[in-house]
């Protein structure tokens, strides 16, 4: 295992490349979506509470983790509980990330097809004719695997560059620009004739729509938004310095992250109900509803270009740091060259990634229990090995790790102050709320 790790050269380099990793398509496709449908303001309000008590508290025990192992998943839970079986969560977040980042390289592959569409100018004005074009795509054999490739390729190539010039720079770069993207089409979708009713859909608060399956969505949400339970966290966070401040940088990423989903709501919703459309979520919002939008609105193609922008870089600094995990492991445990490790671990996960495009075409028809490919990696992962590695992780932190450690982490080395009080709301967070949430979600989507 090599000793000289690279670490992100400062808070700045820290938050963008969390924030990279949890403002995904779930921030995009599916925020605004739930918050409509359950209540507005009701809904966010629930979120932040949750956001705040259960999901900070649980990136900050992986943040713990990470800092203070400073090595891969595997190795950090080797180090810090050494002779025992825990490493065994870590190897469990290698097979699940890479998992899903097979199937979000295919979706990853859509997004840049739907870039070149919009940047040809080649999307039409006409719903039915868009849903062709994203139906077309999907189910033909060759096409989508060539768009995959370039996005599995490229993140790798990204990763290969190493933790600084390569995940550091290119976040630096991207993330301020997605926010100026999402932006200036909120405002331009906010412009528009009609759009106010999508505003409200948004954010008129509605107590009554509020039920206990509310709650459980909003913690699903949260949960899966701020990237916890992959060792995404763990990872990114041994990369951290020692002088840092942790519990700020997981307190502003979750803000960041949220912020940003409202943003998006901002940007997506006004337009949905200006142009008379239904509320949608997933693919068809994104691939078929917005293209036909975009068309309809006055300077339009611009704006289209903007938005793939915007999903394309929410889309590939996540899977950046999805295939991180990969590389940080093989790397430092094989003392294979970041470049090796990620051409080796790509090219893996891409024969997934075959089997998960074809399995929208030519094996549409080959199902296990009932799910095709594609939706099998993505119902595994979610609801069954991000539930085990993220209870793992919790549990970890909470039961394992030393209270004088966890202390001495939270307040580096003692040069920081934190109160008594929230440092042991914090442990009984980790030791008590969090595994009960995640045990609850994890009930309630095996049998929603
Ligand atoms: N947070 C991402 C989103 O909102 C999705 C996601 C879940 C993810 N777990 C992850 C991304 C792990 C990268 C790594 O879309």
């Amino acid at each position: 295992m090599t000793n000289n790790r690279e670490s992100f050269g400062g808070r700045f380099a820290v938050l963008v490349a969390l924030v990279g990793s949890a403002v995904g398509l779930g921030n995009l496709w599916r925020f605004p979506y739930l918050v409509g449908r359950n209540g507005g303001a009701a809904f966010i309000l629930i979120y932040i509470v949750i956001a705040l008590l259960i999901c900070l508290p649980m990136m900050l025990s992986e943040g713990i983790i990470g800092r203070r192992a400073g090595a891969n998943v595997f190795r950090s839970f080797k180090k810090l509980a050494p002779g025992s079986g825990w490493w065994l969560i870590g190897i469990g977040t290698i097979i699940t990330t890479s998992l899903i980042i097979s199937f979000y390289s295919v979706v990853g592959g859509w997004i840049i097809y739907f870039l070149v569409k919009s940047a040809t100018l080649q999307l039409s004005g006409d719903a039915t004719a868009n849903g062709g074009i994203f139906t077309s795509l999907i189910s033909s054999p060759i096409e989508p695997l060539v768009y995959t490739a370039i996005f599995l390729f490229a993140t790798g190539g990204i990763i290969s560059m190493g933790v600084k010039s390569g995940i550091e720079k290119v976040s630096k770069i991207l993330m301020p620009l997605l926010f100026v993207c999402t932006v200036i089409i909120a405002v331009e979708s906010l412009m528009l004739p009609g759009s106010s009713k999508g505003v409200e859909f948004l954010f008129k608060p509605d107590f009554s729509k509020v039920t206990a399956e509310t709650v459980f969505q909003a913690l699903g949400q949260a949960f899966f938004s701020m990237s916890l339970g992959c060792g995404i966290i763990i990872t990114y966070s041994s990369y951290i310095k020692k002088n840092e401040h942790i519990v700020t940088t997981s307190f502003i990423t979750s803000c960041m992250d949220t912020l940003f989903a409202l943003i998006a709501g901002l940007a997506i919703m006004p337009a949905v109900f200006a142009f008379g459309q239904e509320p949608a979520q997933g693919p068809g919002l994104l691939f078929v509803i917005l293209p036909d939008i975009f068309t309809k609105i006055p300077g339009g193609e611009v704006i289209a270009i903007l938005f793939f922008i915007v999903v394309f870089v929410a889309a590939v600094t996540s899977s950046i740091s999805l295939l991180e995990i990969d590389v940080a492991f093989l790397s430092e445990e094989f003392g294979w060259s970041r470049a090796k490790s990620a051409t080796i671990s790509s090219s893996i996960i891409f024969i997934f990634s075959v089997l998960c495009s074809l399995s929208m075409g030519p094996l549409k028809d080959f199902t296990i229990a009932g799910k095709t490919i594609f939706d099998l990696f993505d119902y595994v992962t979610a609801n069954i090995l991000m539930t085990v590695c993220s209870l793992g992780c919790v549990l970890f932190a909470g039961w394992k790790l030393k209270r004088e450690d966890i202390i001495d982490e939270l307040t580096n080395a003692g040069k920081l102050k934190i109160s008594p009080a929230t440092v042991s709301f914090f442990i009984f967070s980790i030791r008590y709320i969090a595994p009960a949430a995640i045990i609850i979600i994890a009930i309630f989507s095996l049998f929603a």
